[in-house]
């Protein structure tokens, strides 16, 4: 296992105000409400290439193994005009049940379905960000937002998950198929606590308890030990730990 500063993970809740997100869910859930036209289901966002029973399975299928050539047009309109329908065409014509949708409030320079890696702590930024359409339906989230120790701020997900399901055993390989060297920041974020994670540490699945915030090594295997039952979200924020918080979580 890799782990974070020599641990195999950190409960982030002494380092960001977890009490003022719990008192903004309503504006939260509102906010999905409002932007529910954004929702996207998931398989742009951690470039997992190797799925195949997913979203992301079946747009490798359709991109790198459909033959039909009406398929092979539907698919192509659809990715050009319509992300949202492009992901629901996929679903349907596969088929495939996708457990994760997102709504995206804070992004790169570029859609998050383009190919990209997160920021990197020990190297400049290689990309600006920028606030979606949808950041508009949140504004109490992003003043919270603005106030967490990451400079620069990077994305923020919504994670939004149907019930009766575990977050799939994976790891976070952007771009790659294999772990890389490369120092990832961020904060994912249980304020509802609806969700158990684990981090791997060879055979032990060590949960990440007790706490609404943590931080571990996304190149580490991770999941959730037990099926959800009922619908949820988390959020998954990105940046730069600034330096206060390095030597904190250093100690
Ligand atoms: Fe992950």
């Amino acid at each position: 296992m890799k782990g974070v500063y020599g641990k195999p993970y950190i409960c982030m809740d002494p380092y960001v105000n977890i009490q003022q997100l719990k008192d903004i869910s309503k504006d939260i859930h509102y906010g999905i409400g409002k932007a529910h036209a954004h929702i996207r289901l998931n398989y742009g966002i951690e470039n997992h290439e190797e799925y195949t029973d997913d979203i992301r399975g079946a747009y490798n299928y359709w991109r790198d193994k459909e033959t039909d050539p009406k398929l092979k047009q539907y698919g192509a309109e659809l990715e050009k005009t319509d992300a949202v329908g492009f992901h629901y065409w996929l679903m349907y014509q596969y088929p495939v049940y996708e457990a994760l949708n997102y709504l995206v409030i804070r992004e790169f320079d570029r859609c998050i379905n383009a190919p990209c890696v997160p920021y990197d702590a020990n190297k400049k930024p290689m990309y600006d960000c920028r606030w979606t359409e949808a950041s508009k339906y949140f504004p109490t989230l992003v003043d919270w937002a603005k106030e967490l120790p990451f400079e620069p701020l990077g994305p923020i997900i919504l994670l939004l998950k149907n019930s009766g399901l575990k977050t799939i055993r994976h790891r976070d390989c952007f771009l790659q198929m294999e772990p890389y060297e490369q120092e990832e920041h961020f904060i994912w974020f249980d304020p509802m606590n609806d969700r158990s994670l684990y981090v791997e540490n060879g055979d032990e699945k060590i949960h990440m308890k007790p706490g609404n915030s943590f931080y571990w090594n996304n190149h580490d295997w991770h999941g959730g030990l037990e099926n959800t039952n009922k619908v949820s979200w988390s959020m998954r924020i990105e940046g730069i730990f600034n330096k206060e918080l390095v030597a904190q979580l250093k100690q």
